[in-house]
């Protein structure tokens, strides 16, 4: 969360980057050393205006560190970074009165309620009270905290502090936001809860950098994911991008009655080749031929009278992509504690 920077007073709201096609969010060489060890090595990216950029990786890839040079509280040893077009050394307080932080640790106050703590926020910013409690009750409701909005934050759920910390970095109106594994132990619904409340973000316009061990988010979220791997970029694309990278789709189709298999085996096989069954889920997959195939090959089965439960291609997940870029799984840190 961005309250653990030095307070600071200025007009609220923030105003936007000014037009133009300057990105929101730029890293160039982005170098960062800890003794010997080099946590970032080169790692260079630009977020327009507006998108979304997923940094994703596994346990010590180096994101956490990166979210700290692009967010002033780190220097970097080498290799500058822009945010809203202010350089993070040269013009720190530009660069913190133009984004939010959300760090990977809840830093929400306990025994402060929800909307204490948002105006605590808004002091530390020296921003007017009147201001402030209204912004504070907008972010509530956006947040679904309101009605907790009076109990302190220590009874908060592990989503709903989550939230909490969310809206904390936004009292500010930040044009852009830095979000350090956003949804790292929440519940699936609370992640979903929160990927939609990021999504209307970025509608209003919101520059947006989150880190994630979690490929389905970069994939839900990010318009150009950056999947770094020991403080290396590794791969850099539209979800869609790095899928097709790790191989061609399949075509996937599952049978409504288990005594058509052998007949749909033998549509199938005029059109494909390659043809993997399996009975007991009643499924035949093949190595897709594209679209414009599957809509023949899904009037075959009409004709033929053959019902389907689903027919359709299916992409690699992001995971058989970590998976085919690294050599192992995005879960998977064991690599880390290796010993040499
Ligand atoms: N202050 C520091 N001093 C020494 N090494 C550090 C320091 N900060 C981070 N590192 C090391 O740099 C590497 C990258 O750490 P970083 O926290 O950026 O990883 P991460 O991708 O955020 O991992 P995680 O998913 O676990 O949060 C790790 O090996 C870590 O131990
Ligand atoms: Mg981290």
């Amino acid at each position: 969360m961005l309250t653990r920077l030095p307070p600071r007073r200025h007009d609220f709201p923030v105003t936007r980057p000014q037009g133009g096609d300057a990105p929101a969010i730029e890293a160039d060489h982005l170098v960062k050393r800890f003794g010997d060890f080099t946590a970032v090595d080169d790692i260079s990216f630009a977020v327009p205006t507006g998108t979304v950029l997923g940094l994703l990786g596994p346990n010590g890839a180096g994101k956490t560190t990166t979210v700290r040079m692009m967010t002033t509280l780190s220097p970097p040893t080498s290799g500058t970074a822009r945010v809203a077009g202010h350089d993070v050394v040269r013009e720190p307080a530009a660069v913190r009165r133009a984004m939010g932080l959300t760090a990977q640790s809840a830093t929400v106050d306990e025994l402060l309620t929800g909307r204490e703590n948002l105006q605590l926020i808004g002091d530390l910013y020296g921003l007017p009270r009147k201001r402030v409690r209204a912004r504070a009750d907008e972010l509530l409701e956006k947040f679904s905290l309101a009605d907790a909005a009076t109990r302190v934050a220590k009874s908060y759920s592990g989503g709903m502090r989550r939230r909490l910390d969310l809206a904390a970095s936004l009292v500010a109106a930040p044009p852009v936001l830095f979000l350090d594994e956003p949804t790292t132990g929440l519940d699936p619904r609370a992640r979903i809860e929160l990927w939609d409340v990021l999504r209307e973000l970025v509608r209003e316009g919101t520059t947006l950098l989150l880190t994630t061990q979690y490929l389905d988010e970069a994939d839900h979220l990010a318009d150009r994911i950056i999947v770094v791997d020991h403080g290396r970029v590794i791969a850099d694309g539209t979800p869609l991008q790095l899928k097709d990278a790790s191989g061609a789709a399949s075509l996937v189709v599952t049978v409504a009655r288990p005594t058509d298999m052998p007949a749909a085996e033998q549509i199938l096989a005029k059109h494909v080749t390659d043809l993997r069954v399996d009975r007991d889920a009643r499924r035949l997959t093949a190595p897709s031929e594209g679209v414009s195939a599957l809509a023949v090959i899904a009037g075959d089965f009409t004709s033929a009278g053959i019902e389907l439960d689903d027919i359709g291609l299916q992409r690699p997940s992001l995971d058989d992509v970590f998976l085919s870029l690294t050599g192992h799984a995005a879960e998977d840190s064991s690599n880390e504690e290796q010993p040499a």
